[in-house]
């Protein structure tokens, strides 16, 4: 059994797919040890509907040192859905390898720091860009710099607005990652 622990800061949508795709067995022989926030969130309040424990951790300077104490050892991955917090150099380099983050951008491009959210669907229909997406990649204690898992694309329109682009994000987000997870444990 794969112990996966999730990190929100928002509304959870890939947190319920997550769950949703664990129970179905899609992503299988899984289950969610643990869900942190790093705020009250619906994201949190999903993990409790579920009876998922969870916990919330204020965001701040110890947040990274704070998880490292909590975070159960058995761990096989650890995976940032929505979650705003930065992640200390030190706990990535101890958790190497086995974290992950969504990101709702064609990484490198509009990722890095202030680059979340409606920030980054803004910058896309500034530049005029033809096309956006979504990334999944290993996180290190460079913002949104680790390795691509997986990455898809969708047209953007003359009519897309910021709005109408997190719509699609999402869509194409709730496809790859499951698939992401799957991936990097083996499955
Ligand atoms: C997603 O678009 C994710 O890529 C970004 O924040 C959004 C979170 O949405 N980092 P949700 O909380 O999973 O609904």
């Amino acid at each position: 059994m794969k112990n996966l622990v999730i990190l929100v800061s928002g509304s959870g949508s890939n947190l319920q797919r997550i769950i949703d795709t664990v129970d179905s067995g899609e992503i299988p022989d899984a289950q969610i040890s643990l869900v942190v926030a790093d705020r009250e969130c619906y994201g949190l309040e999903r993990a409790r509907n579920h009876n998922i424990e969870n916990v919330l951790i204020p965001r701040g300077k110890n947040f990274s040192s704070e998880l490292g104490k909590i975070i159960p050892e058995n761990t096989d991955l650890i995976v940032l859905a929505g979650f705003l917090s930065i992640l200390k150099p030190e706990f990535c380099e101890n958790w190497n390898g086995k974290i992950i983050n969504i990101h709702p951008a064609l990484l490198p491009k509009y990722g890095g720091k202030g680059m979340w959210g409606h920030h980054v669907h803004h910058a896309v229909i500034d530049a005029k860009e033809k096309e956006s997406g979504a990334t999944v990649h290993f996180v290190t204690s460079g913002i949104d710099e680790g390795e691509a898992i997986l990455q898809k694309s969708f047209e953007v329109t003359e009519n897309d607005t910021a709005e109408t682009l997190a719509e699609k994000v999402h869509k194409i987000e709730y496809e790859i990652f499951p698939e992401a997870i799957n991936k990097v444990l083996g499955n």
